[in-house]
Parts: C-alpha cells; sequence; structure tokens
C-alpha cells in the first residue's frame, strides 16, 4: 500500500457514514457543514456538481475548521487541480482513468477511485489503489457484488456509495471488505431549504450510530 492510501483508508475511521453532499446555494454551505460536524460527522465530501461547489469547499474549510473536506465528482484532470486550489483534503471520483490518478499524485490529492467491476478493480489495483468506491453500489450488484469481489480480491477495501439508505447501511457495513459507506441521505434537498439544520445533526447522529 501507498502512503496515498493509508491517508485515504483513514477517512473510514472518523466514522461509518461519509455524506455525499450537493449544494445549491453558498449560504447554505456553512451551516451544513456545521450541522453534520455537530452531529459526529466530519469528513464531508462536496460534490462539484453546481456552479458553487468550490466556493463551499472554500468557505467550509475556512469557517467549519474540524471538518475534513473533500472533493467529490472528480472526472478530469482539471477538476483534480480546482479541488486541490479550493483546499480539498481528499478526491472522490466516480469512476477510474489513469489521467486522473496521475493528476491525483502530482497535485498530492488522496483520491478514492469509483470501480464497479472486476477489470476496474484491477485497473485501480494497478495503479496503486486498494481502497476504492463501490458506484454505484446498489444498482451494480450491492450486497453481493462485494461479497462475490471479496473472493478473488481479499486485499481491497471499499466505500460503496449510490443508492444506500438508513436501513441498508447495516448491510454493507457488516461486510469484511467494507469500511465506510457514501450517502446522499443525511443531507435531503428539502432540510437544506428550510434551513432545518437541526435535522440534518439528527441524522448525522444516526447515520454515526450505525455499527461496522
Ligand atoms: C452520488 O453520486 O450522488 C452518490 O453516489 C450518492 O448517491 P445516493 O444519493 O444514492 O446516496
Amino acid at each position: 500500500m501507498t502512503a496515498n492510501e493509508l491517508t485515504t483508508l483513514s477517512l473510514a475511521e472518523h466514522g461509518p457514514v461519509i455524506p455525499v453532499i450537493v449544494i445549491q446555494r453558498l449560504a447554505d454551505a456553512v451551516p451544513l457543514a456545521q450541522a453534520l460536524v455537530d452531529g459526529g460527522v466530519k469528513v464531508l465530501e462536496v460534490t462539484l456538481r453546481t456552479p458553487v461547489a468550490l466556493a463551499a469547499m472554500e468557505a467550509i474549510a475556512r469557517a467549519v475548521p474540524e471538518a475534513i473536506v473533500g472533493a467529490g465528482t472528480l472526472r478530469s484532470v482539471a477538476d483534480v487541480q480546482v479541488a486541490r486550489n479550493a483546499g480539498c483534503r481528499f478526491g472522490v471520483s466516480p469512476g477510474f482513468t489513469d489521467a486522473l490518478a496521475d493528476a491525483c499524485r502530482t497535485q498530492g490529492l488522496p483520491l478514492l477511485p469509483g470501480v464497479s467491476t472486476a477489470s476496474e478493480v484491477m485497473q485501480a489495483n494497478a495503479g496503486g489503489y486498494h481502497f476504492l468506491k463501490l458506484f454505484p453500489a446498489t444498482a451494480v450488484g450491492g450486497v453481493n457484488l462485494l461479497k462475490a469481489l471479496g473472493g478473488p480480491f481479499p486485499d481491497v477495501a471499499f466505500c460503496p456509495t449510490g443508492g444506500i439508505t438508513p436501513e441498508t447501511a447495516p448491510q454493507f457495513l457488516q461486510l469484511p471488505n467494507v469500511k465506510v459507506c457514501g450517502g446522499s441521505w443525511l443531507t435531503p434537498q428539502d432540510a437544506v431549504d428550510a434551513g432545518d439544520w437541526a435535522r440534518i445533526t439528527r441524522l448525522a447522529r444516526e447515520a454515526g450510530a450505525l455499527r461496522r
């Protein structure tokens, strides 16, 4: 394992769920992050999917120092550069490319790369990555796929993400090759729109209590 991987794997030590966050309005970024941190969730994946995403990452990193902010939805070399410049401490990608991995290495950004097949696991392993995001986890086979991948890849750990709910998360978290899972259920858009930060803190606390 490389030092890079030890860094991403250490994210799992902070709790069983990494929230996948889509920020539509910059003003929501800091109270949203603070609500999650108040609920005990401090590893935050902020997706690069909205025009305010980069400004949101910067604002959170500045105003909520306990938060460990990463950039999600990294797809290109340019994404890696802007995420690094925004102060992100890790990156998450939906898939794996050598160009993305090279850019992350060059920029010193620990990467949690996405895979959904055995061949992609092998490609990521060849690139030096053994802690991988399974995406979209439920759609590509969920718990059964993770059990099956555990046979040929006993040295690979996963962060399944995509379609996971508070009800199904425990089934994933009990697998020996699952270290943490990702999901958007901690930050429902209606709660964000209503400024219902207490609900988000409650969801974070409940997610943190899920058993690994
Ligand atoms: C995403 O890319 O949006 C994540 O996989 C989150 O998926 P979810 O909304 O199904 O949790």
